[in-house]
């Protein structure tokens, strides 16, 4: 069989791909940073139009284009053509302001909000939490689980399920070294790096490998 691509019509762009791995995971590998949230077809994130071709979901129905497709869970079984790659132009980090141990405020003014169904970390001046955005209305952000933290100042990022790897992040403060979020992967780190970087605290933040 002849080795199959993807041809993105909005970028010009044609990609060799393989029928065993997602639509989602080789977009990023080739540099194509594609919104993306829940990895499993439910978020919405990662939608894209399939024009022409044919991919399997994993759940082993297969669809022919044209048709709305979420890459994270298609499989090409063909040629295939893009369009509406949900490309990242922004930094997906948010300066909330806190309003209750489950709900966060946006800062007034144009901004493009997180989605509902995102997987996010909540940034605390001392500690992360896991959460996921369970709704939006206007500037408020509902949170799907209460935070423990009360400190009120945070940011939100979004980040994949999988974002679990070998780096951490740490803030050196006064002289001393406080781990912020330990076992993430690098692209997480840098974004929790960004959005604690748009504090003007005075403290520095530091990625780094961990011993294996
Ligand atoms: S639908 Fe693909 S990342 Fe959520």
């Amino acid at each position: 069989m002849n080795k199959l691509r993807l041809s993105i019509i909005d970028t010009a762009l044609s990609l060799p791909i393989r029928s065993d791995l997602n639509l989602l995971e080789q977009c990023l590998s080739s540099n194509l940073v594609v919104a993306r949230s829940c990895r499993n077809g439910n978020c919405g994130r990662c939608d894209s139009t399939l024009l022409k071709g044919c991919v399997q979901l994993r759940n082993g129905q297969c669809i022919k284009g044209p048709s709305t497709i979420a890459l994270c869970v298609s499989y090409a079984q063909s040629h295939l053509q893009i369009s509406h790659l949900p490309l990242i132009k922004s930094p997906s980090h948010w300066r909330c302001q806190w309003q209750n141990p489950s709900q966060l405020l946006l800062p007034a003014g144009r901004q493009i909000p997180p989605h509902k169904g995102d997987i996010c970390a909540i940034l605390f001046e001392n500690s992360v939490e896991l959460n996921e955005v369970a709704d939006i209305t206007g500037r408020n952000i509902h949170l799907l689980n209460t935070c423990t933290n009360t400190n009120h100042s945070v940011s939100l990022i979004t980040i994949d399920r999988d974002h679990q790897g070998q780096y951490a992040l740490w803030r050196e403060h006064q002289h001393q070294r406080q781990t912020l979020w330990a076992h993430i992967n690098h692209a997480t780190a840098l974004i929790a790096q960004a959005a604690y970087l748009q504090n003007t605290n005075g403290a520095r933040y530091h990625i780094e490998m961990l011993q294996r």
